[in-house]
């Protein structure tokens, strides 16, 4: 066989095997194969030598003829596999944008929130500030210096839960009142403060109790407050948070921290106060704790009591939405159930 006819089968046999390539990995092996140093054309290319010299001239033209048509052979085969990859991956990665999306749950605060946040508004619009402090408490705080002494027969009301003989989980959000009045200037001004937040009780958990709670303290100290303002306080407090037909009533109740201490009972959003068996037919259901503060109190926490004076409540969120939504069982909010939690989505 001539050197002709030799790369002229290398022609045939080439341009077939890079027609049947099937990746631009074996291509690529291929092109080196055929191209490189190595390669039938290089080879052809010098064994030119062992021709007549009136032959090599032709046969040069045609070798490079021959490499010139396998190099856009390869060439030609890239670009048909990579489009080949490239629409491979167009179909794999195609969307329909006309079908429906996968609908997002979009979360909300949780209804004692929603409760707290209400409260938080109404106070911060008549110029309180919100304060919060902290869950695990001193017993100075928590008790001592809310007229509670280590051996005050009132500390059985709140079974507590103790770290150190020290330290425990706040039972009250009342330890804000002493910590508040300790910080305040009063010569900036009077104390209006509201603290929400979490308690503990050392109780079984049941349809009313729960170990872990919610309370709002507020306390206003200032010159000449009375129980007028206590009771007007509340009294927007109830139509904030039920709606204007509900009214507060006061009644004579004992805290060590207030003196006179009342209880306030609102208005039976069951019957509208005619009598009920949520009521238990009195037309008043009790909300909160409240009273003027405690000569003792303000002197502890630096506050002379001939000179200032206020009033101070607990209120409790989970009884407020226990009330306000007919929830009759406390620990329903503590139980993460979205089936319950979504039923009070905040509208708008
Ligand atoms: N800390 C009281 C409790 O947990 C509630 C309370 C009653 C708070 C009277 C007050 C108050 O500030 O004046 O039962």
């Amino acid at each position: 066989m001539t050197l002709k006819d030799q790369l002229e089968k290398i022609r045939q046999e080439r341009k077939q095997s890079i027609h049947d390539v099937g990746d631009l990995k074996n291509l690529d092996a291929l092109r080196v194969e055929l191209l490189g140093k190595k390669g039938p054309i290089t080879q052809a290319l010098r064994s030119m030598k062992d021709l007549p010299a009136e032959e090599r001239p032709q046969f040069g033209q045609f070798a490079n003829k021959v490499r010139d048509e396998l190099k856009d052979a390869i060439e030609s085969k890239r670009d048909e596999l990579k489009q080949a990859v490239l629409n491979r991956k167009l179909q794999e990665e195609k969307i329909d944008v006309t079908l429906p999306g996968t609908p997002v749950a979009q979360g909300q605060p949780h209804v004692i929130q929603q409760i707290v946040d209400q409260i938080e508004d109404l106070f911060m619009g008549m110029g309180y500030q919100v304060l919060s402090g902290p869950e695990v408490e001193e017993d100075k705080y928590n008790f001592e210096m809310m007229n509670l002494p280590k051996d005050h027969p009132a500390r059985d009301m709140q079974d507590t839960f103790y770290i150190t003989k020290e330290i425990l989980m706040r039972t009250q959000t009342s330890p804000m009142q002493a910590r508040a009045m300790e910080k305040h200037d009063f010569s900036q001004g009077p104390l209006k403060m509201i603290s929400p937040g979490v308690v503990y009780r050392r109780d079984t958990d049941d349809p009313t109790h729960s170990h872990q709670f919610h309370q709002v303290e507020g306390i206003v100290i200032d010159k000449h407050i009375t129980m007028a303002d206590l009771k007007g306080t509340l009294q927007l407090v109830a139509h904030e948070l039920f709606g204007d037909r509900f009214d507060i009533r006061l009644r004579p109740s004992y805290f060590p921290f207030t003196e006179p201490s009342v209880e306030a009972d609102i208005t039976c959003f069951n019957c509208d106060g005619k009598g009920c068996a949520v009521c238990k037919h009195t037309g008043w259901i009790e909300v909160l704790g409240s009273g003027m503060v405690h000569p003792n109190v303000l002197r502890m926490a630096g506050v002379d009591p001939d000179v200032y004076g206020g009033f101070a409540f607990g209120l409790g969120p989970d009884r407020f939405a226990m009330l306000k939504y007919g929830v009759d069982d406390i620990r329903n909010f503590y139980l993460n159930d979205v089936r319950f939690l979504t039923q009070f989505a905040k509208k708008g």
